[in-house]
């Protein structure tokens, strides 16, 4: 490696959301900090985010949100930056938001706002962001992190890895955060893509005839602790299954697990029995019809086979299909991986690092926050408050050492 040129006290590598947050408040306490950014401009995924609004927090936002190997480690970091502190920072910028559903708050205007605010907070005698700069190799010489990004040498007693997940890797996202943390001894949670649509194959391909219907649902997946259940929209796609109910049981969903979707979340197995008493000359598909959209209706009774009235249908057959429809299997055979995704479940082991400071346990001096961590959040501005929440933790600490 070449003699250093550019000595700082922090390398952030990435300047995503976690990046932006822990340069701004690390340069705010005085501390030379260095932004390596491999694309044309900063916070690309910000400016992607909640249709161009970005959804930026929760208000709700706590640790039962997230998803990890271990489900104690984000309490930390979440209770000493919370949803109110992004909110104050964004008020006192003047950005407008409006909360959109479920403590999910949006810009009124753009997503460029909260990277401008982002910037604007990163003090110009401390902080250098550095875009076009592709780190392409780091290494540890005599206490010190020397980087190579871009054909230029930075160097720096502290390094800090945000450079995010593999989701959409036609916006760069690749799996760079893992290869620099094995190479410092760290251990990696396999990587899956999260918060993704999932595809349908054998029987249940002929629900994609539905491509286009939406519903309010009821969704469940996973077993034991990791079990979850949403109560929100799902969409027929050509492909499959997607609409935020799926999207967020995809987080917890394994291959070659079946997810359960209830249609009418708000009834129960014996609903149809009850419907026989009161209206024995109905039929299923008109039942349906009434609760859910035509072409779902006529599909899912199509599939039940009751086409008689209610008082021609012996009880256990009603019994089964209003068992079916709160609790109708599927059987996934896959998702739409990362190129969909719109996070990455998995990264660097948790274990490895402070919960309090986000540096490697293993390597002093080198940090981890945002999506790289084994830390994901639901849909619905939880990842942001993730990556600011982790950023805030690693800069102080720094800040403090
Ligand atoms: P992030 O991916 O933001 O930043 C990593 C940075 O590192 C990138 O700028 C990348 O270019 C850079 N980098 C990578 N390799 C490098 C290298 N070798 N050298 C230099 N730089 C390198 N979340 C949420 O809470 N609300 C929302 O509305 C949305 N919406 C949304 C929409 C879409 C389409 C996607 C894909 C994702 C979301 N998310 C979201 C998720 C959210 O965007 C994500 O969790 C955060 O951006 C993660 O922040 P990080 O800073 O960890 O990574």
């Amino acid at each position: 490696m070449p003699a250093p040129s550019n000595s700082y006290d922090v390398i952030i590598l990435g300047a995503g959301a976690a990046g932006l947050m822990c340069a701004a408040r690390a340069g705010q306490k005085g501390l030379r900090v260095a932004v390596l950014e491999k694309a044309e401009k900063p916070g690309k995924k910000i400016l992607i985010s909640g249709g161009g609004r970005c959804n930026f927090t929760n208000i709700h936002a706590g640790p039962g949100n997230y998803l990890s190997d271990n489900p104690h480690f984000a309490k930390s970091a979440l209770a000493r930056y919370s949803p109110q502190d992004f909110i104050d920072l964004v008020d006192r910028h003047g950005i407008a938001w409006h909360e959109k559903t479920l403590g999910q708050l949006f810009c009124d205007g753009s997503a460029k706002q909260i990277v401008q605010m982002l910037l604007d907070e990163c003090p110009p005698d401390t902080v250098d962001v550095i875009c076009d700069a592709e780190v392409s190799a780091v290494e540890l010489v005599e206490g010190k992190y020397g980087v190579i990004a871009s054909g230029k040498v930075y160097t720096a007693g502290k390094l800090v890895i945000a450079t995010g997940g593999p989701s959409i890797p036609k916006m760069g996202a690749s799996g760079f955060a893992y290869d620099l943390a094995r190479q410092f001894g760290l251990k990696i949670v396999e990587p899956r893509p999260a918060l993704v649509p999932l595809t349908l194959g054998g029987d249940d391909v002929l629900f994609r005839e539905l491509s286009g219907v939406s519903a309010p649902v009821s969704a469940s997946a996973g077993r034991g602790k990791a079990k979850a259940r949403f109560d929100e929209a799902a969409l027929f796609t050509h492909k499959g299954l997607s609409g935020p109910a799926i999207l967020q049981i995809s987080s917890y969903w394994r291959h070659g697990e079946e997810i359960g979707i209830s249609f009418l979340p708000q009834a129960d197995e014996e609903w149809l029995l009850s419907l026989k008493r009161d209206h024995p000359r109905a039929t299923i598909r008109a039942v349906l019809r009434e609760h859910l959209p035509a072409r779902l209706a006529d599909a899912l009774s199509e599939r039940i086979g009751l086409e008689r009235e209610f008082g021609n249908v012996p009880d256990k057959d009603l019994r089964a299909a209003g068992r079916k429809l709160v609790d109708w299997r599927f059987s996934p055979n896959g998702t739409e991986g990362f190129a969909k995704a719109e996070v990455t479940i998995g990264g660097i082991a948790t274990s490895e690092l402070s919960s309090r400071t986000m540096e490697a346990k293993k390597a002093p001096g080198l940090y981890a926050i945002g999506e790289a961590v084994d830390v994901t959040g639901w849909l619905g501005g939880y990842n942001f408050q993730w990556a600011w929440a982790s950023g805030v933790a690693c800069a102080e600490a720094m800040a403090e050492q």
